[in-house]
């Protein structure tokens, strides 16, 4: 396993806030100015870990621009180290970029094909890299008989199959319900911070069925979907999470900055 260059305590932070930039901004300009804005709040907030997970093209401007707390992240990786794969990025690039973090097995890459056993590849390549994997995990739809257990159940195992236990300081699990990912507003519904709690003890169980449970209580598990400035207190404070990825409201950093202020006044 690589040590990343930077990164020398990948778990430095109670609590971290992943903004999550999707296909945005257009113009590298609009990146910059967005990277500044958001940065700008977030060393206001230093007990947060803010990521912010930026496309491939802007990271290589954005390196630049990285002061702590504020880390960047790329949505996407490829497991092989390199070769004849066109349009794919390898997780050596990311690190030699300044990339500290990568998004994996996001449910809108899912939806273009992933599956969990390439998700479990590239989480297994950017960990040995060095790289801090926030693997995104949620079911489609609730059903009274509690089967979205079970797709959380297979996910997490497939995300961990080739994780070992001296690199889980670099797991992050992200748990995304589908339907509670907003279409770019935040303002979906979001999971309950009953869900979100149920949630949190049933990712622990399995990861300390899987490893242990001293190492299983370390692993910090976000949450994802329609997280904005209005709920993101009392998600944190009852859902006993680490921190949220932030989609929709990410490109808007003032009301981004509330969600990091919610993060700070809980994290020690
Ligand atoms: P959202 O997106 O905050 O806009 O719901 C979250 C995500 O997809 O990561």
């Amino acid at each position: 396993m690589r040590k990343h260059p930077t990164l020398s305590h990948p778990r430095a932070f109670s609590r971290i806030v992943v903004a999550n930039w999707k296909m945005h901004p257009s113009m590298p300009r609009e990146a910059e100015r967005l990277f500044l804005d958001i940065r700008r709040e977030a060393v206001r907030r230093k007990r947060v870990e803010t990521v912010i997970a930026a496309p491939f093209v802007y990271l290589g401007a954005l390196r630049r621009l990285i002061t702590a707390p504020v880390r960047l992240a790329a949505q996407d990786v490829f497991w092989e180290k390199e070769g004849t794969y066109t349009g794919e990025i390898s997780p050596a690039m990311l690190v030699n970029s300044g990339v500290s973090h990568v998004i994996i097995g996001h449910s809108e890459r899912r939806a273009l094909g992933e599956t969990d056993d390439m998700v479990s590849r590239k989480v297994a390549a950017a960990v040995k890299e060095g790289l801090v994997a926030i693997v995104c995990i949620g079911e489609s739809e609730r059903d009274a008989s509690g089967r979205y257990l079970n797709v959380i159940e297979t996910e997490l195992k497939a995300a961990c199959a080739s994780v070992p236990k001296k690199a889980l300081p670099l797991l992050m699990i992200a748990y995304e319900p589908l339907w509670a990912i907003s279409r770019g507003d935040g303002k979906g519904q979001t999971a309950t911070s009953d869900d979100m709690h149920e949630m949190v003890i049933f990712i622990r169980k399995m990861l300390t069925g899987l490893y242990t449970r001293t190492i299983a209580e370390r692993v910090r598990v976000l949450y994802g979907g329609s997280v904005n400035e209005e709920n993101a207190s009392v998600l944190l404070k009852e859902g006993r999470i680490d921190g949220f990825l932030v989609g929709g409201v990410s490109l808007k950093p003032r009301a981004f900055a509330s969600i990091l202020t919610a993060a700070n006044e809980v994290a020690q």
